[in-house]
């Protein structure tokens, strides 16, 4: 189903309940249907908190002052083994946009992954050059994250100040190239920026089907006290009243449940933001309303501290084993299975 951007702006937006509900009945039938009952785990390990851009929503941007780490090959290849021990089929390997984090160290550690636990390995590392991602690909990385964000060119550059003596980021340009390389290609968009409209909301939701994408990751714009969006809110507004997009859990919901409608077969997690926006409920409707896809973190504990891209992220430090436990409860609870092996996106592999 290809609803046209006015139609999914309807649907974001509809304050009829009965509407939202239906949406959500919908997507679940597509989930069920296109990529079924199977929720695949990914362990996130999240490799450096450098970063050299200075988003305006980010926790951890150049500017601020905070600890600063990076993992030793040995933490590195500590936790996908115990990813892949508790069984995920994946691990994804996260960081700042970090220039430390050098082609070489990045390429051997992938091929170190693959070869003692031959789990799938996703990157997530922001925007590098065309040689930095053929050199992974070569090195056997199977898959890449780059959200987008938001797909209003002058929101996206309000809130990605570009660097000094560099033109803005081209994201849609770097998810081509990371197609052509032959990798899963994943992207995503944040909800309830200030500045946000429902219709570029609608619009993200149209690039999700445009960009075809194999994984689809959203999740509610969390505020930091210490980023610039929270400090120069002058710099910031919000949309006029009525357009402005809410930061909240439904948002979030409708924006995942019409990913599933407009790409059926992508992979999609009910993201750690959303399970965030609302401890009670948000994996849990994420999952029932269109997701197929948890990544637990697997970050060991002293440096996910560190790692705040948006406030209380750190409030989940909980044991893997603790987060096995009870995701295993709610996934019975939802009548959903963990799925084993890769969990490759069938909107990859249907093209093969
Ligand atoms: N609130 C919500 N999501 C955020 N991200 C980064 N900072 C925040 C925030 N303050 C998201 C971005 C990024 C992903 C890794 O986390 O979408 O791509």
């Amino acid at each position: 189903m290809t609803p046209s951007p006015a139609e999914i702006e309807r649907m974001l937006a509809d304050p009829d309940p009965g509407a939202a509900a239906r949406l959500y009945a919908e997507a679940d039938r597509v989930r069920r249907e296109s990529v079924g009952d199977d929720v695949f785990l990914r362990g996130l390990v999240e490799l450096s908190n450098h970063c050299r851009r200075r988003c305006a929503y980010c926790g951890i941007h150049a500017g601020r002052r905070v600890e600063r780490y990076r993992l030793s090959r040995e933490d590195a290849l500590a936790a996908a083994s115990r990813a892949a021990a508790f069984g995920y089929g994946s691990v994804v390997l996260q960081a700042g946009e970090d220039p430390g984090l050098e082609r070489g160290w990045i390429a051997d550690l992938v091929k170190a992954i693959k070869g003692e636990t031959g789990q799938a390995v996703t990157l997530s590392l922001g925007e590098r050059e065309r040689g930095d991602y053929e050199a992974w690909r070569l090195a056997g990385a199977d898959r890449y994250l780059l959200r987008f964000e938001t797909s209003d060119p002058g929101l996206f550059r309000r809130i990605h100040p570009s660097l000094p003596g560099e033109a803005p980021g081209n994201r849609m340009e770097l998810l081509g190239v990371l197609r052509g390389l032959g990798y899963e290609v994943g992207s995503g968009a944040m909800v309830g920026i200030p500045g946000q409209t429902w219709a570029s909301l609608a619009g993200d939701v149209a690039l999700f089907r445009e960009l075809d994408l194999d994984m689809i990751g959203i999740g509610p714009y969390l505020p930091h006290p210490d980023s610039d969006l929270a400090l120069y809110p002058g710099r910031f507004p919000p949309a006029p009243a009525g357009l402005q997009v809410p930061n909240d859990e439904e948002t979030a919901c409708r924006t995942v449940a019409l990913a599933r409608l407009v790409q059926p077969f992508a992979n999609i997690p009910a993201t750690t933001a959303l399970a965030l926006i609302d401890r009670e409920n948000g994996r849990r409707h994420g999952l029932a309303r269109g997701a197929n896809v948890v990544m637990p973190n697997l970050t060991p504990e002293r440096h996910r501290r560190l790692y705040e891209i948006y406030p209380a992220k750190s409030l989940s430090i909980e044991t893997a084993e603790a987060v096995n436990a009870r995701l295993s409860g709610q996934l019975a609870e939802l009548g959903r299975t963990i799925g084993s092996g890769r969990g490759d996106s069938r909107n990859f592999t249907n093209k093969k």
